[in-house]
C-alpha cells in the first residue's frame, strides 16, 4: 500500500534503536525525510547511515536527551517544520509503589508525559497552518492494563493519553491527526532489561523469564520493532484522516478483552 507520505518530513524521537528505529525505517521506506534522535552518538550515526543507504532518504541526526528543554530545542532547530512527529523516549524503571518519591515521579512525568506534550505543542501550530500533520505517540499497553511493577509508566502515560484524547479533537478539523500506539512486549533492549529484572527478582534464568513471557502471549512470541514500525507508519499515512485520538494496541492479543 502506498502510504501517500513520500516527501513528508518527520521528527522521530528516541529512534537509534528499538521501536523508534522500527518506525523510522518504515517511514523511510515510505519516502519520508527523517530527523533521528538518541543520546549515544555512535549508535545514532550507525542507524542513520544504515537507513540512508537502504532507502535513499535524507536523514538528519540530533544527539540529545529529548526529555530536556535543550534537547527538544535542538530537534526543532534541525527540523523546524515537521509534517510528522513521533513521540518516544525511554521508559521508567520498574519497582513497587513504595520505591517512588517526588524525584522518581517528576522524572517519569517529565519523560513520558510532559516531553511528548511539549513537543506536540511546539509543532501543532505549523501543522495547523499547513493543514496537514500527524502526531503519533508511542505509549504502552500499560495504559489499558496496568503492569504493577511499571507504576511510573502506567501513570505518566495515562496523563499523556488524556492530553491526546482532548487535543486530537481540537486539531482534527485542520487536517492534523493525533493518535497513540501502544506496544505490548516487543523484543528490544527495553524488554531485555525488563527480563533481566524479572530474572533477578524471581531468581530464575533470563531464558526462563523470556520463555514464560512469550508463552503467555496468544501469539507465543514477542513482537518485533519492524512489525511495530509498519503500523506506526500507517498511523502517519494519508489513510488515517478520519481516525482521531485512538489508542492502537500492538500486543499480540495480550490484553484479554472482547472489545476495546
Ligand atoms: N519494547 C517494548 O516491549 C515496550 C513495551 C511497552 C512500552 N515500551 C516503551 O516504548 C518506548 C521505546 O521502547 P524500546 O523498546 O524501543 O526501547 P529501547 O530498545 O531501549 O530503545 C530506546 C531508544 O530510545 C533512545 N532513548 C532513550 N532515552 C532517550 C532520551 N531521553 N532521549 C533521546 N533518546 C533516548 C535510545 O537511545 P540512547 O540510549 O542512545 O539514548 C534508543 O534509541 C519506551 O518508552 C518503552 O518503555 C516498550
Amino acid at each position: 500500500m502506498d502510504l501517500g507520505i513520500k516527501g513528508r518530513r518527520a521528527i522521530v524521537c528516541a529512534s537509534s534503536r528499538g521501536l523508534g528505529r522500527g518506525t523510522a525505517e518504515a517511514l523511510a521506506e515510505a519516502g519520508v525525510a527523517l530527523t533521528l534522535n538518541g543520546r549515544t552518538a555512535d549508535t545514532l550515526e550507525e542507524t542513520a547511515e544504515n537507513i540512508r543507504s537502504r532507502y535513499g532518504v535524507e536523514v538528519k541526526t540530533v544527539v540529545c536527551d529529548v526529555t530536556t528543554d535543550e534537547g527538544r530545542a535542538a530537534l526543532l532547530r534541525a527540523e523546524p517544520n515537521p509534517d510528522i512527529l513521533i513521540n518516544n523516549a525511554g521508559g521508567p524503571p520498574p519497582g513497587v509503589w513504595s520505591d517512588w518519591g517526588r524525584e522518581e515521579w517528576e522524572k517519569a512525568i517529565n519523560s513520558n508525559m510532559l516531553t511528548p506534550i511539549l513537543l506536540a505543542t511546539a509543532v501543532l501550530p505549523g501543522m495547523i497552518q499547513r493543514e496537514w500533520g500527524r502526531v503519533v505517540s508511542i505509549t504502552s499497553g500499560s495504559v489499558k492494563a496496568p503492569i504493577p511493577q511499571l507504576g511510573l509508566s502506567n501513570s505518566s502515560r495515562a496523563g499523556l493519553t488524556g492530553f491526546v484524547a482532548g487535543t486530537a479533537r481540537q486539531v482534527a478539523k485542520h487536517g492534523v491527526i493525533m493518535n497513540n500506539i501502544l506496544p505490548g512486549q516487543h523484543d528490544t533492549d527495553r524488554v531485555k532489561s525488563l527480563m533481566d529484572s524479572i530474572s533477578k527478582r524471581e531468581n530464575i534464568s533470563v531464558e526462563d523469564a523470556r520463555a514464560r513471557a512469550q508463552a503467555a502471549n496468544p501469539r507465543g512470541r514477542f513482537g518485533t520493532a519492524e512489525e511495530f514500525g509498519k503500523i506506526a507508519a500507517f498511523l502517519c499515512s494519508e489513510h488515517v484522516g478520519f481516525m482521531i485520538g485512538q489508542n492502537v494496541l500492538v500486543d499480540g492479543g495480550a490484553f484479554n478483552s472482547t472489545m476495546g
